[in-house]
């Protein structure tokens, strides 16, 4: 595929976009998706730790809960994708529906925190390096909290914590709510205000519009892809698509409650499935005229995941993003996406 149409398009629109940016002084920040997890196995205090050292603004600690009410880093309660789990506790694989789909496997919700402490973590993406399977433990919120408080101590600046709740309403039916627990671990560490480096995220809607009545910290409402529903919507049995919420019209109801929005990427550069890229899409400029920050989601080096109008090049997806005026986003390769914020794009002083 050729990649230059695009490259040129990024060039082109450039020099417009970005002169606002830079005079408006905020580089966009970038968030470590899951940790360093490009090089080390994802939501483990090490890859957490490899992200601040590599520059992180955020480290993103996706959270579920354990039998006991621990809140713990994980991007889904069913373990065995990313931990061994399945070698240590054969007998306990049950079936289960999460958020309306059947799944197989061992659920975080099943396991005491003391057990959760007996598993290693493992890297899910088969292409990456497993040289690190079996190392790492599974980390509570606290500890995650802790690691980012020394570490930002040590920097001399602050490390922000972007938690994800996963599978709220699903958490909530069975008596284990994640929010309660959340916010008393951040308030704990002295950061349920305003103005702590803390973004609270969630791919449903229910739950950031109560939080909005219970903290000060700002919410960011995640989009799935368009036709799809958030979870809590499925479940009171409303029609309110992810779609809808990026019209103007949604995009306004979300900024009564939330202070960004979390896109995946083709929300604002959809790509064909022959990994072309089309024209960018006025995403961003309607979310800001809602008063909304974009966060777009998750940027990737890989050859398998980052789109083929790119050439290969990340940084060349990077910069296109950056110059059509993302205010932060999410990636696996912190020191790349940096790299790019600070160095490649035209943006840079
Ligand atoms: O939370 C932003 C991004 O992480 C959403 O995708 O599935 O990696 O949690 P996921
Ligand atoms: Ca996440």
């Amino acid at each position: 595929m050729d990649s230059r149409p695009l490259i040129g398009f990024c060039a082109a629109i450039s020099a417009s976009l970005l002169s606002g940016l830079a005079a408006a002084g905020e580089p966009p920040l970038i968030i470590a998706h899951r940790g360093a997890s490009g090089y080390l196995p994802e939501h483990t205090l090490e890859a957490y730790a490899r992200a601040i050292e590599l520059g992180a603004d955020y480290i993103e600690p996706d959270l579920v809960i354990t039998k006991d009410g621990i809140l713990i880093a994980r991007h889904e309660n069913e373990l065995s994708d990313t931990t061994d789990v399945a070698n240590k506790f054969p007998e306990r694989k049950t079936s289960k529906v999460i958020d309306g789909r059947k799944t197989e496997g061992w659920f975080s919700e099943d396991f005491t925190l003391a057990e959760i402490k007996t598993l290693r973590a493992n890297e899910r993406i088969p292409s990456r390096s497993h040289a690190n399977d079996g190392k790492f433990e599974i980390p509570t919120f606290q500890e995650v909290l802790a690691l980012a408080a020394q570490a930002g101590a040590k920097r001399g600046r602050p490390v922000g914590i972007y938690p994800e709740t996963k599978h709220p309403s699903y958490f909530d039916q069975r008596g284990l709510p994640l929010e309660p627990r959340l916010l008393l671990a951040l308030a704990e560490a002295g950061l349920n205000r305003a103005d702590a480096p803390v973004f609270i995220q969630s791919f449903e809607t229910a739950n950031l519009k109560a939080l909005k009545e219970l903290t000060d910290i700002p919410l960011v409402q995640l989009f799935g892809a368009p036709g799809e529903q958030p979870y809590d919507e499925v479940r009171s049995g409303g029609h309110l698509t992810y779609g809808d919420l990026a019209t103007d019209q949604g995009l306004a109801s979300v900024a009564g409650y939330a202070a960004a929005v979390g896109p995946f990427k083709g929300y604002i550069v959809p790509i064909s499935r022959d990994g072309a890229a089309r024209p960018p899409t006025d995403f961003i400029a309607r979310a800001h005229a809602a008063g909304l920050k974009v966060h777009p989601y998750t940027f990737r080096s890989d050859p398998g995941f980052l789109a083929a109008a790119y050439g290969g090049d990340p940084v060349s997806e990077y910069c296109l993003f950056f110059a059509l005026g993302v205010d932060g986003l999410f990636t696996d390769y912190t020191d790349t996406a940096l790299k790019a914020r600070d160095e490649s794009c035209p943006m840079a002083p």
